[in-house]
């Protein structure tokens, strides 16, 4: 394919060095920007500048741009490389009751996203911890929390059997209540999902989005992968009515798992659905994705345990919207369809 340009998944700028946490492979990683090494003290002083986006001051022992790491799972919560390389193994009981110290923040998220890890029993590994304190309010997202549709985000992941979202949790932490969710080191040679090609031809094995303006006057089709990962996380995100589904939000991990993270702007009850993940749009869903809508739209009835879950998770119009879009997506058998003539996506795209 007459590709111009190959966007690697889980970068978060183009043109921007990314800096691995915990010793991944740097410039696939899906670390992005760590800052800070300061090691947290797992107490709930706030010291240190707190999580209003500025949580990085008064690092000790870390370079800057990277994570102090001792990577010998020692008793002052220092990574395991072990543990911190495998993916799915932080138990949501791990990340609920686990030790959390803080080692840095990522640099250029909105909100404050803090790289720690956590020590429970004979188990240790890395996650993230979002504190709702560090929330960037947004108009249209007044009620409840970020977290909250993180965790929401992560019960409809596990619903569908398809585990696409990391293990997410609800917990206190350092700068008080937040979101926990494992640490997905993307894989050295994780696949190549997302590409701008030029030409009006996505090419075989690509999906077209839509065209894109790439500076100087020139266009180019963005694409994303044929693959069935994809698919089923375009199912998700329809679902839950992902508003912001970008190429760094997906990390591709070792074994051929792809994990999906960032559901902060999820669940709202009017249509915000905003993808990379149009190629599929119009198109009859798979066997699979119906079987599962089927299982999603009883697990989602009043008084079942998925649908108490959410309950305290997202307001009472939301599961209703949410609830109708499920019905939706089975009475129509198809990928939704893009509004308007152009398909609202995340832009930059990564
Ligand atoms: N579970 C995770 N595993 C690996 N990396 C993660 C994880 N969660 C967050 N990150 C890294 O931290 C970055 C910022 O996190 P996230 O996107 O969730 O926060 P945000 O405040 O919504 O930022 P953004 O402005 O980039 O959307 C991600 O792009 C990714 O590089
Ligand atoms: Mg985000």
């Amino acid at each position: 394919m007459p590709a111009s340009e190959r966007i690697p998944a889980g970068r978060v700028m183009p043109g921007e060095e990314t800096v691995t946490a915990g010793g991944g492979p740097a410039g696939r990683s899906a670390a992005g920007q760590v800052a800070g090494g300061r090691t947290g003290d797992g107490r709930g002083d706030g010291q240190g500048g707190g999580p209003d986006g500025q949580a990085n001051g008064g690092g000790s022992d870390g370079a800057p741009g990277g994570v102090s790491d001792s990577g010998n799972g020692s008793a002052d919560g220092g990574i395991s490389a072990r543990a911190a390389g495998r993916p799915g193994q932080l138990t949501a009981d791990v990340l609920t009751h686990g030790e959390l110290t803080v080692r840095g923040q990522v640099r250029e998220a909105s909100n404050a996203v803090l790289y720690c890890t956590i020590t429970h029993e004979d188990v240790s590994g890395t996650c993230v911890y979002k504190p709702v304190a560090g929330e960037r309010p947004l108009w249209d997202f007044p009620d409840g929390t970020l977290a909250q549709r993180e965790v929401a985000a992560y019960e409809l992941s596990r619903a569908t059997g398809w585990d696409l979202v990391p293990t997410t949790v609800l917990r206190d932490g350092p700068y008080g209540q937040g979101m926990v969710q494992e640490w997905i080191e993307a894989a050295p040679e994780g696949a190549e999902l997302l590409a701008l090609v030029e030409g009006e031809e996505p090419g075989p094995g690509w999906k077209p989005v839509g065209f894109a303006e790439v500076g100087e006057g020139r266009t180019a089709l963005l694409v994303h992968a044929d693959d069935e990962r994809l698919r089923r996380l375009a199912v998700l995100d329809a679902v839950i009515n992902n508003g912001d589904r970008k190429g760094g939000h997906l990390l591709p991990a070792d074994g051929g798992r792809l994990y999906a993270i960032d559901h902060g702007v999820t669940f709202n009850a009017e249509d915000k659905l905003r993808t990379l993940l149009w190629g599929w749009a119009g198109e009859p869903l798979t066997e699979e994705a119906r079987e599962v809508l089927g299982r999603l739209a009883t697990a989602l009835e009043e008084g079942a345990p998925l649908a108490a879950r959410l309950a305290g998770l997202i307001t009472a119009a939301e599961l209703a919207a949410l609830r109708a879009r499920v019905a939706d997506l089975l009475r129509t058998g198809v990928h939704p369809h893009p509004g308007g003539d152009w398909p609202p996506i995340p832009w930059p795209p990564v």
